[in-house]
């Protein structure tokens, strides 16, 4: 192919000489002259674009544009993604949940005062507020920081259900947010798990009993858990529920977790929500699915989940 070009390029070079020829002929002629060459010229011209480009094809390999991807060794490797493991860990607790019978709404990203602070039970000034470790946008919204700032819109939503003689039975996953220095335990943006649960009779007993059997189950094996006084301005009393760490992850029945803060609903949040405290009780549950995956996969440093590292993504 080069030779070709290079032939083509020596005949317009030859032709190029054929001009200087023009002066020496009668004036009459030189037009026809000029014209003449000017054709040839010009076809040499087409010829060789017509060879530089015949020849740039012939340099690239053909590539079957119909293969699929993964076959087609011109494409680059498509690497296959995989469910990032708070996701897993997640859809796992969801899915107990949800065999129990527990309905699911997702939690906001972004909330106000009312929902973060008021509707629990944090009235203005409220010191526990400064233990929230709260962000705000300019414009005054809040990015949870907890998914509590659920619980006024589930017993507002799920309120029909208790004049229908039922119960209110629900959990909210959701993304939450603080303004935490960041470590190994710290993270500014984790996910937590909510639960609210309210009925005629609710009490301390079937919390401890409804929230040991989903650890059970989410463990695949019988634990023993135990409580701590706890405090939150929405619970009364409040408790924090511990677990004995699973044999199934290298526990000697020895270390305990810390796993949820929960307590019976204080009246209240009911009230402000247009329930009855004196005709309903309520409990309520929170906890972090980071706790949850880091134990599971014997994590030590809770930053990963949100560093998109695939090195660390690819493992699961
Ligand atoms: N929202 C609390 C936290 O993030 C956890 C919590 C405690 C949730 C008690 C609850 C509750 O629903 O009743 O620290």
């Amino acid at each position: 192919m080069p030779e070709k070009i290079e032939e083509i390029r020596q005949q317009i070079k030859a032709l190029n000489a054929e001009y200087a020829k023009i002066k020496t002929l009668p004036v009459e002629e030189r037009k026809a002259f000029g014209q003449k060459i000017n054709h040839q010229r010009q076809a040499l011209e087409q010829q060789l674009l017509a060879a530089e480009a015949e020849a740039e094809d012939a340099a690239v390999e053909p590539i079957d544009i119909t293969a699929p991807g993964a076959a087609n060794k011109a494409l680059p490797k498509i690497k296959r993604g995989s469910k990032h493991p708070l996701m897993t860990e997640l859809s796992r607790l969801l899915d107990i949940y949800s065999r129990m019978g527990f309905d699911i709404i997702e939690a906001r990203q972004l909330d106000d005062e009312f929902h973060m602070f008021e509707s629990l039970n944090f009235p203005e000034g409220h010191p526990a507020r400064d233990g929230y470790d709260t962000f705000r946008t300019e414009e005054g919204f809040i990015p949870p920081a907890h998914t509590s700032t659920m619980q006024y819109r589930a017993l507002t939503r799920f309120k029909s259900n208790l004049d229908k003689g039922g119960q209110i039975a629900v959990v909210i996953p959701g993304r939450v947010f603080r303004n935490e220095d960041v470590d190994a335990t710290h993270e500014h943006t984790f996910y937590q798990c909510e639960g609210v649960f309210v009925s005629k009779d609710a009490n301390m007993g079937q919390m401890l009993g409804v929230l040991k059997q989903v650890f059970e189950v989410y463990y695949g094996q019988e634990l023993n858990i135990k409580t701590q006084p706890g405090y939150f301005p929405f619970t009364e009393p409040s408790v924090e529920m511990l677990i004995e760490k699973p044999k199934a992850l290298g526990g000697k029945g020895d270390g305990w977790l810390e796993m949820l803060g929960m307590g019976m609903i204080h009246p209240n949040v009911l009230k402000t929500a247009g329930i009855d405290p004196t005709e309903y009780r309520g409990f309520a549950w929170g906890g972090g699915i980071d706790r949850l995956a880091m134990l599971k996969h014997q994590l030590t440093d809770v930053r990963y989940f949100e560093s998109g590292k695939l090195e660390f993504l690819e493992k699961f």
